[in-house]
């Protein structure tokens, strides 16, 4: 469906939990985590007829997301009620990848197409740091279990951030060298426990293309620009929310764990779709397509949503 701007709406994210057994500094805080009660959330059944309702009015791609979609337990039956939906081309799913050790073969088997498996830093002490309670051994053990389950295409995200791991910017370009991963940067926008960090934390995507003059552009996909050192098996991607406002090609709608359509991440306009059916849910997800904002205004202020993004789905 067309929205009122002229954009094809044609990918659906749609979060499955608002919980994590991560607490990564810029999204989640440490304590005092607002757990929503079961009432609260989508139930499985009414994920898939939010699905459902997005697939008929045009949308082609759905990536699961969370806090921890990985979490949300039954998961693995969800993806295969999704992927039985006829006239959706692509399943996805975006993960911090600590579960994927026990998930990623039953994933597979389910139908998700791709996996993006976030990760900011290739040294143990950092990746505690950063995610307050992960090690970085249980995501490597589930990158390698993704591989071995049989996904391609794999995604690595990595947040920028100036002074934490702006020089390991080339051990993950790196990494592309080796492997047919896409590493893919992602500056970070400031929005929940991030929005009052200092200043020098947001590093413009220019920060990669200048450690790593050797990159060449290859053509773009969705909203990565792309780029890629000659003779390397994968590919570096840039997403740049702050520097590269990419609103005007943005084909993406939301729904939360807890039910609200979001037009823009970054935007309080939300609309509840919990409770409806039919055609009342289609036409709920129509009305929020025809008014999806025109762009966000993170170049004149912090994100305007209350939410951290746990509660919104990355
Ligand atoms: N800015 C940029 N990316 C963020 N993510 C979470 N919070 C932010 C933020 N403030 C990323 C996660 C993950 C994806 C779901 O969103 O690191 O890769
Ligand atoms: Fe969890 Fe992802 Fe948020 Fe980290 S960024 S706390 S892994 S939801």
């Amino acid at each position: 469906m067309i929205d009122g701007c002229g954009r094809n709406i044609d990918y659906l994210r749609l979060s499955v939990t608002d919980l994590c057994n991560y607490r990564c500094r810029y999204c989640m805080p440490e304590n005092r985590v607002h757990r929503r009660s079961r009432r609260e959330m989508l139930s499985l059944e009414e994920l898939e007829a939010v699905a459902r309702g997005a697939v008929a009015l045009g949308v082609t791609k759905i990536r699961l997301t969370g806090g921890e979609p990985l979490m949300r337990r039954g998961i693995v039956e969800l993806c295969r009620r999704l992927r039985a939906i006829p006239n959706l081309q692509e399943l996805c799913l975006t993960t911090n990848g600590s579960l994927l050790p026990e998930l990623a073969a039953p994933l597979r088997e389910a139908g998700v197409d791709r996996l993006n498996i976030s990760l900011d830093t290739l040294r143990p002490e950092r990746f505690t740091q950063i995610t307050r309670m992960g090690t970085l051994e249980q995501a490597i053990e589930g990158l390698a279990a993704a591989q071995q389950a049989g996904f391609t295409n794999l995604k690595i995200n990595t947040v920028l951030i100036g002074g934490f791991n702006d020089d390991e910017i080339l051990d993950f370009v790196g990494l592309t060298k080796l492997h047919p991963w896409e590493v893919r940067f992602i500056e970070l926008m400031p929005m929940g426990p991030c929005a009052n960090w200092d200043k020098r934390c947001f590093l413009p995507d220019t920060a990669v293309l200048k450690r790593c003059p050797e990159l060449r552009p290859v053509p773009a996909q969705g909203v990565a620009r792309r780029y890629r050192i000659p003779g390397a098996k994968g590919a570096v991607g840039l997403i740049s929310p702050m520097s590269h406002d990419f609103c005007a090609d943005c084909r993406r709608i939301r729904v939360t764990a807890d039910g609200k359509l979001k037009g823009c991440l970054h935007s309080r306009e939300e609309i509840d779709l919990r409770g409806l059916h039919g055609w009342q849910l289609q036409n709920a997800i129509r009305q929020g397509i025809a008014h999806k904002p025109q762009r966000h205004h993170l170049s004149e202020r912090k994100s305007d949503t209350p939410r951290n993004m746990n509660q919104i789905g990355g």
